[in-house]
């Protein structure tokens, strides 16, 4: 099998924003109590926060973290997160069915964020809450002092602002699941006053407002366009959800997905065209997809907690444990997001430690990566610059999701340099070695650096912590980039980063 591919230096998508690199974590199962926060654990530093997913959340470089959810943040109240620790409330997570204690709250979260070399990207609770809540949270969290919020903050021992630039408008309120779940009308009424009402505070803030949870909700993509004809003008980003699943243990319809992923960027920047048109607007809102990733492996055993009475505290819970066919998914969902740079400013893995996560973590024991954190690590360090068009022309199947979808999903990055272009591909065929020539146009003197390589006899490979380097990358040889063509023999099922120099 052959395909073809060529990229013209001078064939550019759009400038990739690094903020697709970031990620999430929630108060949900074991993401921050003994994932990011364990005191008492071997490498737990002087705050409690664990050394060893410090440095795995630092080799990452994920921009930015998400918090405190998720569906979690619909019944949340921020207050109960500061101030001595002895004094904080325990309450009822409704969203998961579980106790928190509230240790974490948000200024331990910031301090973590600095520590991890990421930042914070904070939601508001538009479920049980609103405006009211919201501002003030803001205040606490941004303003340097001398106002009621701001003292409050400094009292408690963060004399500085935490600077949060972004903002979510709650989380997924099309959700019937949601807190407070609303109708498009309440929540974009609301949405919009809210976000009025921070930007008063600060005008350069960038607010996110909730499009649908997943391109299959009976409201989509009314919900959106009743959304931003009520939001355009005072915020940022829509944001979109979307999980994977291989319940079918179907490869070929679960690797096709990807074409749903796209059809869902493309018909949501269409309503945002739209609306931008009837609006007479010069501005263009942009695609946060904050929550992402594979998510089915754990349902089945969740169901015990989360249809149980029990409301244990920091439970286990989706859990997922990643094989190797979920390499090649996450990968080519990455692949979307490189291809659409144009649109999708933002994109979150969801989520990053124990839940599922691409690190996972044992309560007094050893953390470790599962087989997605490597794609998820290589989008993020090689794939910062400029998208490039990758124009293929190969073989194809028909799927569920969409017919012609090519084996070779593939996108090409140009560095930030200038001195580097990268190829993320999966080869998704079954059984075919794929023989692939890309064309470099416009890059004289190009020569590989190196070709990473992941593969695996059973696609159900899995990481675990007593076997944590069951499925990992390797350098490969047999890449060839000769006068401007690269040549390479991808073998059925891989998934592979080939650096060129240029
Ligand atoms: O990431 C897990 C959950 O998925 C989030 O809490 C929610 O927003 C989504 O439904």
């Amino acid at each position: 099998m052959k395909a073809n591919v060529i990229v013209h230096k001078d064939f550019a998508v759009s400038p990739i924003d690094d903020r697709v690199y970031s990620s999430f974590l929630e108060h949900l199962g074991r993401a921050i109590y003994t994932g990011i926060y364990e005191p008492g654990h071997p490498t737990a530093d002087e705050d409690g926060f664990r050394g060893d997913v410090i440095d795995l959340v630092r080799a990452v470089k994920t921009p930015y973290v998400r918090y405190p959810g998720g569906n979690f943040v619909s019944a949340y109240n921020w207050e109960d997160g500061i101030g001595p620790r002895e004094l904080r409330p325990t309450r009822l997570d409704l969203a998961w069915r579980t106790r928190d204690d509230n240790r974490i709250g948000v200024n331990e979260f910031v301090d973590w964020c600095k520590k991890a070399d990421t930042k914070p990207m904070l939601a508001v609770n538009l479920g049980s809450r609103g405006l009211d809540a919201a501002r003030n949270f803001v205040e606490y969290c941004n303003h340097p002092g001398g106002s009621y919020w701001s003292d409050l903050r400094r009292q408690h021992g963060w004399k500085d602002p935490h600077n949060v630039k972004l903002w979510c408008l709650g989380n997924e309120m099309d959700g019937p699941w949601q807190v407070g779940h609303k109708t498009a009308e309440e929540y974009g009424r609301l949405a919009n006053e809210t976000a009025k009402a921070m930007r008063l505070f600060d005008k350069s803030l960038e607010l996110i407002v909730c499009g649908s949870s997943n391109a299959d909700m009976p409201t989509y993509p009314d919900w959106e366009a009743t959304v931003l004809d009520h939001t355009y003008d005072s915020i940022d980003h829509i944001s979109l959800h979307m999980y994977f699943a291989n319940n079918e243990h179907d490869t070929l319809n679960y690797l096709a997905k990807g074409e749903k992923l796209d059809r869902y960027i493309n018909t949501i920047g269409g309503v945002i065209d739209f609306i931008k048109a009837k609006k007479r607007s010069k501005k263009d809102v942009k695609i946060s997809f904050d929550e992402w990733n594979v998510w089915y492996h754990s349902r089945e055993q969740d169901k015990k907690i989360l249809e149980g009475d029990e409301w244990p505290d920091a439970p286990h819970l989706l859990e997922d444990l990643y094989n190797f066919e979920d390499v090649l998914q996450v990968g080519g969902i990455l692949n979307t997001f490189i291809r659409r740079a144009d649109r999708v400013k933002i994109a979150c893995i969801a989520q990053l430690v124990n839940v599922i996560a691409p690190i996972m973590t044992e309560e007094g024991g050893p953390a470790w990566k599962q087989t997605i954190y490597y794609p998820f690590l290589y989008a993020s360090i090689y794939g910062r610059g400029t998208s490039l068009r990758a124009v293929v022309d190969g073989p194809t199947y028909d799927s569920e999701f969409g017919d012609d979808v090519p084996y070779l999903d593939v996108s090409a990055v140009r560095s930030v340099a200038g001195d580097e272009v990268t190829f993320f591909i999966v080869n998704r065929h079954l059984t075919e070695t794929l023989d692939l020539a890309a064309t470099l146009e416009g890059f004289p003197g190009a020569r590989l650096v190196e070709h990473i390589q992941m593969t695996h006899p059973d696609l159900n490979a899995i990481n675990t912590a007593a076997n944590p380097d069951n499925v990992v990358p390797k350098t490969v040889s047999g890449t060839v980039v000769e006068a401007g063509k690269l040549q390479s023999k991808l073998p059925p099922l891989s998934y592979n980063v080939i650096r060129v120099a240029v």
